[in-house]
C-alpha cells in the first residue's frame, strides 16, 4: 500500500507534538475498552504506541500494527513487553478472522484514500469478534461558533497540509465526504455510536459494532434519550472532555 516510510521524519517528534493534546481521546478509548471488558485488543495504525501503552495497565492482550518502522521503533522503545508489535499493512493482515474484541483505529483513516480507508475498515470487520467494537477516533465537522470554526477551518487544515500534499488531499476528501460520521454511515453495516467529542467537535470518538445493537449500545442510547439535549453527547462512563482539559 505504501512503498516508503512516510513517518520517518515525524516519528522522532510525534509524541512531543501530540502526546499531551491527545491524552483526553486516549483516556476515553481506555475507559470504553475497560467498560466493554475487552480482553484482546489490536490497535491498527498504532503509530508510536501511546494508546497501547496506556492500556497496558489493564489485564488485556495487546497488539499494535503499523506500516512505519520508525513509528514502531518509538513504540518498542516505550518498553512494554506485554505489547506485540507487527510491521504490516493494516488492510492485509496475517491474522485469523474474529480474533479481537476491541479494535482501535485512531487518527489514521483521514489521511488515506477512500479505497485505503475502506480496505482497513473491512479488515477490522474481519478481525472483529461478533460482540466486539471497532473504536475510531478521527476528524469531524466542528460544532458552530467562532473558535470551533477557526480550529476546523484553519488550525486543522494547516496541520494536515504540513503533513504533506497527499495527506492533505486525502484529509480534504475525508471532510467533503462527511468525515467520520459519513464514513461510518457508508461503511459500517452494523451499529455506530458517538462516544465523545474533542476539540469542539473537530475530532470525534465513535464505536462501531457488527451486531445491530450490543447491550452496551442499548444502555448508552437509553441514557442519551433520557438526558436533556445538549450540544455534546451524554456519556455512560466518566469520560474526559478534551476541550475542558
Ligand atoms: C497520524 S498517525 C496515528 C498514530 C496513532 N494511531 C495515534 O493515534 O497517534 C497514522 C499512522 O498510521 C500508520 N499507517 C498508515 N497507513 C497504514 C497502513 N496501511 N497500515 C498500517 N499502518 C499504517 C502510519 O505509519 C502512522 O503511524
Amino acid at each position: 500500500m505504501q512503498s516508503r516510510d512516510e513517518y520517518h521524519h515525524t516519528a522522532a517528534i510525534y509524541d512531543l507534538l501530540f502526546s499531551r493534546s491527545l491524552r483526553g481521546i486516549r483516556y476515553n478509548i481506555c475507559t470504553f475498552i475497560t467498560h466493554c471488558r475487552a480482553r484482546n485488543v489490536i490497535d491498527l495504525c498504532c503509530g508510536t504506541g501511546e494508546q497501547l501503552q496506556m492500556l497496558s495497565k489493564e489485564d488485556i492482550v495487546l497488539t499494535g500494527v503499523d506500516l512505519s518502522p520508525s513509528m514502531l521503533t518509538r513504540a518498542r522503545e516505550k518498553g512494554s513487553r506485554k505489547i506485540i508489535y507487527l510491521e504490516a499493512d493494516a488492510s492485509r493482515l496475517p491474522l485469523p478472522d474474529a480474533s479481537y474484541d476491541g479494535i482501535i483505529i485512531s487518527l489514521a483513516l483521514h489521511e488515506k484514500t477512500a479505497l485505503q480507508h475502506k480496505a482497513i475498515f473491512q479488515e477490522a470487520c474481519r478481525l472483529l469478534q461478533p460482540h466486539g467494537h471497532i473504536i475510531i477516533a478521527d476528524y469531524s465537522h466542528p460544532t458552530s461558533g467562532l473558535s470551533p470554526l477557526l480550529l476546523g477551518k484553519i488550525v486543522v487544515p494547516v496541520i494536515e497540509r504540513l503533513a504533506g500534499i497527499n495527506h492533505y488531499h486525502n484529509y480534504r476528501d475525508w471532510m467533503r465526504n462527511g468525515a467520520v460520521e459519513g464514513f461510518l454511515a457508508r461503511e459500517n453495516p452494523g451499529k455506530s455510536i458517538l462516544i465523545s467529542s474533542h476539540f469542539q467537535g473537530c475530532i470525534r470518538l465513535c464505536a462501531a459494532s457488527q451486531v445491530k445493537e450490543s447491550p452496551l449500545q442499548a444502555s448508552l442510547k437509553k441514557i442519551q434519550a433520557n438526558s436533556p439535549k445538549t450540544e455534546q453527547p451524554s456519556f455512560i462512563f466518566p469520560m474526559k472532555e478534551q476541550d475542558s482539559d
